[in-house]
């Protein structure tokens, strides 16, 4: 018997509804295997426990938690809370805290499930996008100034004279700027982490998606270091492609896409237009992985307040990022059983949601799930 401790974080919103069903499913995809057993321990971190004790997630919490075997997330973010500070006083710090610098979304459309992109169906969509996910615009350096006092606007005031038309008026115009940061040692194992999976899933092209024709600095490193890591497999074809044209290319021709490596602001947004080439949000499921440390599986939808409490939250999402988790815990017997189970449950369509036209609930469709799973 091999034995995993996840750590379950419910979350907010429509957060504890999916994480319910994930968890059935995980639990009955364990037992019809056998030799497996898992073990959920809850964790409260989300916004009531923040509005009650003013604590995001404490040191101790993230100590606790790199006991375990992996963390399973539902959902952050609440109205009653500005946004941002659950999103990363929580997630990301979690991210950043586990250094899992690698968000692996799988854009795959499964057979039965409406495609928004005319002509395409389940052969045309059937990619990975890895997203770096520690660095680029995602590492919280930048600030905001104004008044002549300030060295940083002294020093922004003069950028600006020196190359821009704009007249920068010291006690009145207020600066905000943001630093992104690529290091070659991030780039080089996310990039590398791309073309290992592209090895591993048997696909023959590798794609990286950026900016290197405006953000020179960041990307220009970003693609030296993808060509230099592209040599080490020969057998891969490599490309490079603009984001804004990736953003067209992928409603034009998703076929094409096989494997994607992109930088973390990229990732985030391409993601989700992947999401509805597949289906939607609510079938998107997405790996935060560190590949020698504590990883976290989340769907990559948020917590949809408004639908929060009502049981209408499509679980699929997250029982993938289950099923994800699996596979990343070397359980692969299991991931291919909840991945089957799912895409039975998706074919027959007799059982979704509101957001696939159907009228069931959250828990009818992890039921579902469940059934198909225990019937094999
Ligand atoms: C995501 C989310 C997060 C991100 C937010 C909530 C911080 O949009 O997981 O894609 O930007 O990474
Ligand atoms: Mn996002």
């Amino acid at each position: 018997m091999t034995r995993y401790r996840i750590a379950v974080i419910p979350g907010d919103g429509v957060g504890p509804e999916v994480i319910r069903e994930g968890v059935k499913v995980l639990r009955a995809a364990a037992d019809a295997v056998g030799g497996v057993d898992l073990d959920f321990v809850e964790f409260p971190f989300g916004a009531e426990h923040y509005l009650m004790t003013k604590e995001l997630i404490p040191e101790e919490a993230l100590k606790e938690l790199s006991r375990f075997d992996a963390i399973y997330l539902g959902a952050l973010g609440d109205p009653r809370v500005p946004p941002g500070v659950l999103e990363q006083g929580i997630l990301l710090r979690l991210r950043f805290y586990f250094d899992q610098y690698i968000n692996l979304r799988p854009v795959k459309l499964y057979q039965g499930v409406p495609c928004p992109l005319v002509g395409k169906g389940p052969e045309h969509v059937n990619f990975y996008v890895v997203r770096e996910n520690t660095e680029d615009f995602y590492v919280a350096l930048g600030g905001r100034a104004r008044g002549s006092s300030s060295a940083e606007l002294d020093l922004l005031r003069s950028l600006y004279e020196a190359k821009f038309k704009l007249d920068i008026d010291v006690d009145r115009d207020e600066i905000a700027y943001q630093l992104g940061v690529i290091s070659r040692r991030g780039a080089e194992r996310v990039i590398r982490y791309a073309f290992e999976l592209a090895r591993r899933k048997g696909k023959r092209r590798v794609t990286s998606v950026d900016k290197a024709n405006v953000l020179t600095h960041v990307y220009g490193l970003w693609r030296e270091v993808f060509e230099s890591v592209a040599r080490d497999y020969p057998e891969i074809e490599t490309e490079f492609a603009f984001v804004d044209a990736v953003s067209m290319w992928f409603v034009k021709n998703p076929e094409w896409y096989q494997v994607v490596v992109t930088p973390n602001m990229f990732g985030d947004i391409i993601t989700d237009l992947g999401a509805m080439i597949q289906g939607g949000l609510g079938l998107a499921p997405g790996g935060n992985i560190n590949p020698d440390g504590v990883s976290m599986f989340e769907p990559i939808h948020g917590s949809a307040p408004k639908h929060a409490g009502k049981n209408v939250a499509n679980p699929i999402a997250t029982i993938l990022a289950g099923q994800m988790m699996l596979e990343e815990l070397g359980e692969k017997r299991a991931a291919d059983v909840v991945e089957e189970a799912v895409a039975a449950v998706l074919r027959e369509g007799k059982v979704r949601t509101y957001d696939l036209g159907g009228k069931s609930s959250t828990s009818e469709v992890g039921d579902e799930v469940v059934r198909k799973i225990e019937n094999k």
